[in-house]
């Protein structure tokens, strides 16, 4: 069974999850398309990196990712660092022949997506985004319903990211809330999982009008190295630094195909943890999805009889899309760590088939495309157009 080597760049909290997916995959899938393991580790220091590779069960660890880059015996590198060093990384990486597989959103802004797409593009390396929630066993079944047509033609998709960790005024100004680092706010950190749902789902955004709140405009500069997100308060008199990212967006869309459809993410929404959802309405039919609930797809079909019509529960298990690499029976659990598996299984996959995988950096530059378009929507006040890539996302 071929060996892929993976340097993992930035040792987080995403590297957490993808530590666990490399380690764990072949464990669930086997036999495995190809063994990945965890050959080195990169952080900004080599006392981080070094803690990484104890903690995270890498055998080589480096406080310069490009050890990583220049490094023959890695095949794949994974980008786990907040949103402003992804295109360097997936750049220089492109350029030395690696495969790559980066954390969303793909870049700050479209045009600095471009470039990590052209570069993938002109290195003709393997590619990957990791917009992992789409991999939810319970929304690949709502993706195969549509298909299908057991709902008909879509109507409409209206979809939440409600998150409440940076409610507290005092929560401390992570890179999540830095303009220079994160491009942007609650849009490009959860919003864009909503996006990448929509054109999953329903298909291509070509409008969008948008409305964009900064609830809390100064926060709690942070000390230390280590990015605190928003579980750790800090005390009411310590210095403060400008947020200059949204908090909160809204969308309306217009899609290629005539739906409509609406986006709603913040992560101020006091009561909601991991509130990603969608309720799509057909022609025939209903589907509502809640990772809150992640194991369960709830459907209602129009030509059930009249006096048995309602919203059934189904419970994702061994009949369902991954159903083979996940656990025997319905309901024991679908995790946030299920989903990286599955992720990193259909890009190793990729690699040792040489086949396309999604979503891809087209489908990472498509999404930035979009938040672009929102961004400027809710400046403007007016609908704006989405430039459309011709992307092969199916
Ligand atoms: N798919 C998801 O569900 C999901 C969830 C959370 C975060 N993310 C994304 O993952 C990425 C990382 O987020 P996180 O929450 O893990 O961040 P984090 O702040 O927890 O960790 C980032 C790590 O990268 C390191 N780092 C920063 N710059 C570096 C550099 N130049 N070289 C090496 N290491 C560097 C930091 O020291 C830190 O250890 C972001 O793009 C974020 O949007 C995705």
């Amino acid at each position: 069974m071929k060996k892929l080597n993976v340097g993992l760049i930035g040792a987080g909290f995403m590297a957490k999850a993808h530590s666990l997916a490399i380690a764990g995959m072949p464990m669930y899938f086997w036999p495995a398309p190809a063994l990945p393991h965890r050959k080195m580790v990169a952080d900004i220091t080599e006392d981080l990196a070094k803690d990484a590779a104890a903690r995270l069960g890498y055998d080589q660890y480096t406080g310069n990712w490009m050890d990583i880059i220049n490094n023959p015996e890695i095949d794949i590198v994974d980008i786990v660092t907040p949103n402003d060093s992804h295109a360097e990384i997936a750049i220089a990486a492109a350029k030395a022949g690696k495969h790559i597989i980066s954390e969303k959103p793909l870049a700050r802004t479209a045009a600095e997506a471009k470039t990590m797409l052209d570069a993938v593009n002109e290195a003709g390396v393997k590619h990957m985004v990791a917009f992992n929630y789409r991999r939810t066993p319970a929304v690949a079944l709502a993706k195969k319903y549509i298909e299908e047509g057991a709902i008909g033609k879509v109507l409409n998709f209206r979809g939440t990211y409600l998150q409440d960790w940076s409610a507290d005024p005092n929560s401390p100004l992570s890179w999540r809330f830095q303009k220079d680092i994160a491009g942007s706010g609650a849009l490009g950190d959860i919003g864009t999982h909503v996006v990448d749902f929509a054109r999953y789902l329903v298909g291509e955004i070509t409008e969008v009008m948008a409305e964009t709140q900064t609830w809390v405009k100064e926060r709690p500069i942070q000390t230390g190295g280590v990015d605190k997100l928003g579980t750790v308060k800090s005390s009411a008199d310590v210095p403060k630094g400008i947020v200059d990212v949204d908090d909160e967006i809204m969308t309306l869309l217009k899609f290629e195909n005539g739906a409509v459809g609406s986006i709603e993410a913040t992560r101020n929404a006091f009561g909601r943890n991991n509130f990603l959802t969608f309720e799509i309405h057909g022609e025939k039919g209903s589907l509502y999805f809640n990772y809150e609930r992640s194991d369960e797809l709830q459907v209602f079909f129009a030509d059930d009889p009249a006096d048995r019509r309602g919203f059934r529960t189904v419970y994702t298990g061994p009949a369902h899309p991954y159903g083979e690499g996940l656990w025997p029976i319905p309901a024991l659990g679908i995790g946030y760590g299920d989903t990286k598996i599955i992720e990193i299984y259909d890009f190793v996959k990729a690699i040792a088939e040489d086949t396309n995988v999604y979503p891809n950096f087209d489908d990472g530059y498509q999404i930035c495309v979009i938040s672009d378009a929102i961004l400027e929507s809710a400046q403007n006040r007016q609908w704006v157009k989405v430039n459309k890539l011709q992307v092969t996302t199916p």
